[in-house]
């Protein structure tokens, strides 16, 4: 039997922007989110977050399908803009409101929340009033913010997570102009990236201040596997050099409390204070794992910038065209428990969009089961080799939007119907229902 282990946590992910719709209602303040979403071009088919799949105000349908799942844990972010309309200031109750009944939803269906502070959607205000991350500023404001979280929420809320994939805040916001607020600027992403970080440390700070005894708090980054298209010299220097622009920017900030050398050239060293790592690279309860690729790298000297290229993906490939390697998330999972440590890790993204056909009522989406299969036998298999993950969250619940791709990928194990916002369990839900019950892999 392929068993997990018993303290094993079975859950799915999702985002407020990327559900809720609602964004005009319950006195929600703009994000950054809306107004790159509202500018032509940005998005494809200029979808918006406007409507989304309607989760703020199907949000107790939505419990009660994880309830019928069996989902033991559902991970959510809160929209800072329904908290604080313009970033700062005084607490808009109806938005706080809104995620204490969903809250007690999932605790009423015995499901534990597990909440995200950052998901993407700053204030609008915040980006007009001081360049958004761009400014430590956003990150004491962000402090402020998860602030008041902890005092109201954090007596029932078992577990928080601070920034969710800085990594892509930073650079597709601020470097490729690909996500919100669309900047194209490499040192407006080398200040974004470390302003994140600054907010999750002092935000942290703000965590143990309150002391919830009973919570914990982590952080979540995207980790990729990086490997050298050959052993030629040059290819495994250029991967060394992209792994340490992909991951270990991060990784190195909050686990070594610095930041890689391949950063210097990027005019890192500008942006930190005296004191900044020591709030950074404070010890974290957990740490979140979001795991979608493995790049294969070769060097590339007419970039200049890089000196590397990636590989186009070969062989299998998801409907997003992303290569499928779950021995990717095996490695990532020991390299971390290997090079900075042995501590206690989630997965807390990892799924796949497929173009799923509607077949008289049901959604028979096997690549979606047998990715799902692969990537948790992979995570297992971790486990068994000493890793401590303790959960993993399918990416995700529902189909929604994918931020500069609209709707059109869809990642959910549960179809939505955007004209009538009717959700259908696919084939994927079901086997995944299974698992839940049984807590094994069929072998
Ligand atoms: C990571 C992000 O956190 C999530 O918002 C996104 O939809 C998935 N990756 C899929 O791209």
């Amino acid at each position: 039997m392929k068993s997990f282990p018993e303290q094993f946590v079975f859950g799915a992910a999702t985002s407020a922007y990327q559900i809720e719709g609602a964004v005009q209602e319950g006195g929600r303040g703009l994000s950054i989110w809306d107004v790159f979403s509202h500018t032509p071009g940005n998005v494809k088919n200029g979808d918006t977050g406007d409507t989304a799949c309607d989760h703020y105000h199907r949000y107790r349908e939505d419990v009660q399908l994880m309830r019928q799942l069996g989902l033991q844990s559902y991970r959510f972010s809160i929209a800072w803009p329904r908290l604080f309309p313009s970033g700062r200031g005084a607490v808009n109750e109806a938005g706080l409101d809104f995620y204490k009944r969903l809250i007690d939803a999932l605790l009423d269906a015995g499901i534990e929340p597990m909440v995200t502070l950052y998901h993407w959607d700053l204030p609008q205000a915040l980006q007009e009033a001081f360049g958004g991350w761009t400014s430590r500023d956003t990150a004491k404001a962000f402090a402020d913010y998860a602030d008041v979280v902890f005092h109201r929420l954090g007596d029932v809320v078992p577990k928080f997570i601070t920034v969710n994939e800085p990594w892509c805040s930073a650079v597709l916001g601020h470097a490729f102009g690909q996500h919100a607020p669309g900047v194209q600027r490499l040192r407006a992403a080398v200040q974004a990236a470390h302003h994140l970080l600054l907010a999750h440390g002092l935000a942290l700070e703000a965590f143990r201040d309150a002391a919830l005894h009973h919570a914990s708090i982590g952080i979540t980054n995207i980790v990729c596997d990086n490997v050298p298209a050959s052993d030629r010299p040059a290819d495994i220097a250029a991967t060394q050099r992209m792994d340490a622009l992909l991951n270990r920017w991060f990784l190195d900030a909050l686990l070594r409390a610095r930041y890689p050398d391949a950063l210097e050239p990027f005019g890192v060293a500008a942006v930190i204070q005296p004191g900044d790592f020591a709030k950074i690279a404070a010890p974290v309860d957990f740490l979140g794992v979001n795991y979608y690729q493995c790049n294969v790298i070769h060097a590339n000297p007419s970039d200049p910038l890089l000196g590397a290229a990636i590989v186009p993906p070969q062989g299998e490939v998801t409907g997003t065209g992303w290569g499928v390697h779950p021995e990717g998330l095996y490695r990532v999972l020991k390299r971390i428990h290997r090079e900075y440590g042995a501590m206690a890790m989630y997965v807390t993204e990892n799924g796949a969009a497929y173009e799923d056909v509607v077949d008289a009522g049901e959604i028979h989406d096997h690549h979606r089961i047998r990715y799902l299969a692969r990537h948790l036998d992979a995570v297992r298999r971790a486990i068994e080799e000493g890793v401590d993950v303790r959960g993993y969250y399918v990416w995700s619940l529902l189909d929604n939007f994918e931020w500069a791709e609209g709707y059109t990928p869809r990642f959910g194990i549960t179809y939505v119907d955007y004209a009538t916002q009717a959700r259908m369990l696919k084939d994927s839900a079901k086997w995944y229902q299974t698992v839940i019950t049984e807590r094994s892999l069929a072998s």
